[in-house]
C-alpha cells in the first residue's frame, strides 16, 4: 500500500490549486505546531501543566497553562519565517508582526488551543488555522487581517484526540492526515472528504436554551424531537468546536452555536474559528452561515469579532434557515 505523506500533499496543492510558492512551507510549519502540541498535551498531566494560570485573556476567559504554551509554540514556530507577515491569535489582543516578515505575503489567523476546557478531562482539543494572502506591502496592519473568508488561501485544523489528525484544504479537496507518533509523520488517511447528507448528529449546548430567542428555541427543539425533514439526528456535544466539527464533517449533521438574546453575536470568533472551518466545510460540499448569511462572505470589522455559527451538511443548514426565517 502506498502511504502518502502530508509533505507530498503540500507540494501537490502548490502545483494544482494555484497556491503560490511558499504555501507548502507555511503548511509544513502548521504540521510542526500540531506535532509539538500533541506531545505537550500528552505529557501535560505529568509535568504540572493542567489547570489555570490565574489570569484572563482579551476575551475575558480564564487562561489555562496549555493555552499559553500553545500560543508560544505558534509564535516560536513562525518566528523566523519571512513569507509570514503576521499572526492574529485568540490569545493575543493585537496582531503580532513577525520580525522577518515585512515583505511576507501571508497572514495567519489561529486559535492555538480550541476547546482547552477539555484539557483537564483528557477530552478532544484542536488548533484552528486560516492562511490569507496580504493585500498590501510594507508592515502588515490590522486592516490587512480584516478579510472575508472567501479570501482564504488555505484553512484547516489539527485535532488532538485518541489520535492526532490534520485536516485542511488549500482551495482544492479537503484531505485528512493522521499522525504516526512513532515516526512523527502525518499520513493521508482520509482523502477527498465529502460531508454526508441526510444523516449524522446535531450538536449544540442545549443548556443555553433559556438564553435563546423563541425562534431559536423552537428550531433546536425540532432537531431534539427528531422532527426535521432532513431526517433523525442524534445529539452529540464534545464541548470543543474542532471535535464537534470533525465528527460533523465525517458523519454529517450540524453544529450550532446560536446568538443569544443578550449576546446576539454568539460566542465563537469569525477570523480564527468560524471562517477557517466554514472554508473546510464548503470545500467538502457542506455549508456554514451565521443564521442570516454565508460565514465566508462576512468581512470582519474587528479582530476578535464573534458571529453565531451553523455549520454542517447543506440540507441541515438550509433547514435551520427555514426554521429560523419562514
Ligand atoms: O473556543 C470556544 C469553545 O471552547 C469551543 O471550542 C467550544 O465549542 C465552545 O467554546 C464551547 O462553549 P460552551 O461551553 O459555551 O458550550
Ligand atoms: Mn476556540
Amino acid at each position: 500500500m502506498t502511504r502518502h505523506t502530508l509533505s507530498e500533499q503540500f507540494f501537490r496543492d502548490q502545483a494544482q490549486h494555484s497556491a503560490s510558492g511558499g504555501l507548502s512551507s507555511v503548511l509544513n510549519r502548521i504540521s510542526l505546531v500540531g506535532r509539538m502540541l500533541a506531545a505537550e498535551i500528552m505529557r501535560a498531566g505529568f509535568v504540572g501543566k493542567l489547570g489555570y494560570t490565574g489570569t484572563t485573556n482579551v476575551q475575558d476567559e480564564n487562561v489555562r497553562a496549555l493555552d499559553v504554551i500553545s500560543n508560544d509554540i505558534v509564535l516560536q514556530v513562525f518566528e523566523s519565517m519571512p513569507m509570514m507577515a503576521g499572526i492574529a491569535s485568540e490569545e493575543m489582543e493585537d496582531i503580532h508582526l513577525l520580525p522577518e516578515g515585512e515583505n511576507g505575503k501571508y497572514l495567519l489567523t489561529v486559535d492555538p488551543l480550541d476547546g482547552s476546557g477539555n484539557v483537564d478531562v483528557a477530552g478532544q482539543m484542536g488548533t484552528i488555522f486560516g492562511i490569507y494572502r496580504r493585500q498590501s506591502s510594507g508592515k502588515a496592519t490590522l486592516a490587512d487581517f480584516l478579510q472575508a473568508g472567501t479570501n482564504l488561501v488555505a484553512a484547516g485544523y489539527v485535532l488532538y484526540g485518541p489520535c492526532t489528525m490534520l485536516v485542511y484544504s488549500a482551495g482544492g479537496p479537503v484531505n485528512g492526515f493522521t499522525l504516526d507518533r512513532s515516526i512523527g509523520t502525518f499520513f493521508l488517511t482520509h482523502p477527498n472528504l465529502r460531508i454526508p447528507e441526510g444523516e449524522g448528529s446535531y450538536s449544540v449546548n442545549e443548556a443555553n436554551e433559556g438564553k435563546w430567542d423563541a425562534r431559536t428555541q423552537a428550531m433546536v427543539r425540532t432537531f431534539r424531537t427528531q422532527q426535521t425533514r432532513c431526517g433523525k439526528r442524534s445529539a452529540r456535544y464534545a464541548g470543543a468546536l474542532v471535535g464537534d466539527f470533525h465528527r460533523t464533517l465525517l458523519k454529517g449533521g450540524i453544529y450550532m452555536y446560536p446568538g443569544e438574546a443578550k449576546k446576539p453575536e454568539g460566542k465563537l470568533r469569525l477570523l480564527y474559528e468560524n471562517a477557517p472551518l466554514a472554508f473546510v466545510c464548503e470545500k467538502a460540499g457542506g455549508a456554514a452561515t451565521d443564521g442570516k448569511q454565508r460565514i465566508l462572505a462576512i468581512t470582519p470589522q474587528k479582530l476578535h469579532q464573534r458571529t453565531p455559527l451553523y455549520i454542517g451538511s447543506k440540507g441541515d443548514v438550509e433547514e435551520v434557515h427555514s426554521l429560523l426565517h419562514d
